[in-house]
């Protein structure tokens, strides 16, 4: 880690008011500057119904920008238990059980266009729309393409304003996956951000 990417994450701790220590992993950690976007769009869009792929770091902050906002709910899946656990044992230290959930999501076959996939099982997500999707999981080692299946799983349930943000879209299969999704529904805007991992931010808007 640069320092400047200690000290993007120490602004973001300043910002966001979460001094009391949070579970920072180098490498498995999403980057600051990608914190850096999802949080600014939380605090000033105000999401009602946000859902995230995989815990840890992502989720305190989201969590803590729906605390500050006074509104919306942060569901996240995660398949290790382990690592949902730790997630979870950070919302006492800052009051955040009201504001997020962490759900245990183990990765589940599916079949999708003829390929088969692992994902995480997201029959326990609210019923409500989702306004904002954040993706930085499963990990790309378990498998070639491991975010691909968040859109078509997810789409159905997107509101029709919907914003998502996926992380490491620098990579190669991050690559490919983005031009499968965009092939499949052309009417979506996206918008490759330079971050250090690289950014895709894809804007659902179902009523132009
Ligand atoms: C890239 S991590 C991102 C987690 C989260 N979005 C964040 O920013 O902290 C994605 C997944 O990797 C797994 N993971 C986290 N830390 C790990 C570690 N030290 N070793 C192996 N897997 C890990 C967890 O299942 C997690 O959901």
């Amino acid at each position: 880690m640069t320092d400047r990417g200690l000290d993007l994450y120490s602004a973001l701790e300043e910002k966001l008011g979460l001094k009391k220590g949070v579970p920072y992993t180098p490498d498995w950690s999403a980057a600051p500057d990608f914190i850096e976007l999802i949080v600014e769009h939380s605090l000033t869009e105000k999401p009602q119904t946000i859902v995230e792929c995989s815990s840890g770091l992502t989720t305190l902050m989201l969590a803590r920008c729906c605390k500050m906002n006074g509104s919306g709910h942060l569901y996240s899946l995660e398949n290790g238990a382990e690592y949902a656990a730790k997630t979870r044992s950070y919302f006492e230290r800052y009051e955040l059980d009201e504001w997020v959930t962490v759900l245990d999501a183990p990765l589940e076959k599916m079949t999708i266009h003829g390929n088969e996939y692992l994902w995480y099982k997201s029959s326990d997500i609210s019923n409500e729309s989702i306004d904002m999707l954040v993706i930085d999981g499963p990990p790309g080692f378990m498998q070639k393409n491991a975010r691909y299946p968040a859109l078509p799983v997810l789409f159905e349930r997107l509101s029709d304003h919907c914003v998502i943000f996926l992380d490491d879209a620098a990579r190669d299969d991050e690559k490919e996956l983005v031009h499968l999704w965009l092939n499949e529904h052309p009417e979506i805007e996206h918008e490759y951000i330079d971050t250090e991992r690289g950014c895709v931010r894809l804007v659902i808007n179902r009523k132009k």
